[in-house]
């Protein structure tokens, strides 16, 4: 389970202090009905707005990133990026994510068109045991401000380009690769429609000669383009008792489902492998597993004759990348 970090954690219960767990209830709802219904944070007016979507949000966007930069890592472990440009940051999610898996992060620029979002953002960086980066808020929409951001190491859009009106979205695509350094991160609902907008990014990306890091594999044809499967991922989290209460759930956890697309600039060789496309089904005659290869899916049983590697492969999880 991915939770956010403890100090993110603190930061957000502090400021949940003298406030109506109804009235949060209230919003945080109306925000979901919003998503659900095909509609952008414009609905977040207020700092109670953005305070219930930290609640009921953020915990999940967060446990996403944290796990598409972990599958990164395993790619590129060498990778220890200083600078990050994080776009349609909200309240920072995608920032935080990064700095605890990068403390070699020394600056991160935030572009936002949700002032109350960005307010949050800036409050929590300013929070006790906050990474001690130095962080720039650009307030204002991603087109107008990615004209003047900074060429960064990392790039990120977490949940963000969903929000993208479809005809921007390539001109914003191509902005943020050209403020790319080395790596663009990219983060979107676990949804049909979300994986396919990662599919068309990675034909863009391709076409401008950008690697891809993960979660394929290679840079050949997506097997899953054609199919009734669509690539995405699933990280569980815990639930606080807060979040817990402004959702109305009854249990203490969810889990968030993601797709992702992370690409590379001038990596040498980056390892290969098969991306584990769905939870691994432990039987009696072994771990049948179905990969991601160049063109096609593969279907593969490791039986329990095979003793080293079905030991192994019940460690497997969905979302691993394995070096069959
Ligand atoms: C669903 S929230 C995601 C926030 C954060 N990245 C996360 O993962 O929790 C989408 C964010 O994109 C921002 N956004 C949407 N359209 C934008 C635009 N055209 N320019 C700048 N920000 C935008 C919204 O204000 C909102 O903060």
């Amino acid at each position: 389970m991915t939770g956010l970090p403890n100090w993110l954690s603190v930061a957000l219960n502090g400021r949940l202090e003298a406030v109506s767990r109804g009235a949060l209830r209230d919003r945080a709802q109306t925000i979901s009905d919003t998503y659900r219904a095909g509609g952008t944070s414009q609905i977040i007016r207020s700092d109670h707005d953005a305070l219930a979507y930290a609640v009921v949000r953020m915990p999940a966007t967060y446990a996403a990133v944290r796990a598409a930069l972990a599958q990164a890592m395993q790619i590129i472990p060498e990778f220890a990026p200083r600078s990050i440009l994080d776009v349609g940051a909200g309240p920072g999610t995608a920032s935080w994510a990064a700095a605890d898996i990068w403390p070699s992060i020394a600056r991160t620029t935030l572009i936002d068109s949700n002032a109350r979002l960005l307010a949050l953002a800036r409050e929590l960086g300013a929070s006790r045991d906050a990474p001690g980066f130095d962080a720039s808020l650009m307030q204002g929409d991603a087109v107008q401000a990615l004209s003047g951001a900074p060429m960064t190491d990392v790039v990120m859009a977490s949940y963000a380009l969903t929000e993208i009106a479809p005809a921007a979205l390539t001109g914003i695509l191509m902005q943020l690769w050209k403020l790319t350094g080395r790596l663009l991160v990219i983060v979107e609902p676990g949804t049909v429609n979300g994986f396919k907008r990662i599919l068309a990014y990675r034909d863009v990306l391709l076409a401008s000669g950008a690697q891809i890091i993960a979660p394929c594999s290679h840079e050949r044809l997506c097997p899953l383009a054609e199919s009734a499967r669509w690539c995405h991922f699933s990280e569980r989290l815990p639930r606080s008792r807060d979040h817990q209460i402004t959702k109305s759930a009854s249990v203490p956890y969810e889990d968030e489902k993601f797709s992702y697309l992370i690409a590379g600039k001038g990596f040498a060789g980056s390892m290969r492998g098969r991306r584990i496309l769905a939870t691994p089904n432990v039987s009696k005659g072994g771990v049948s597993l179905t990969l991601c290869a160049p063109e096609r899916t593969e279907e593969r049983v490791i039986g329990r004759t095979e003793k080293a590697a079905y030991k192994e492969a019940k460690r497997y999880a969905w979302g691993d990348v394995i070096g069959l």
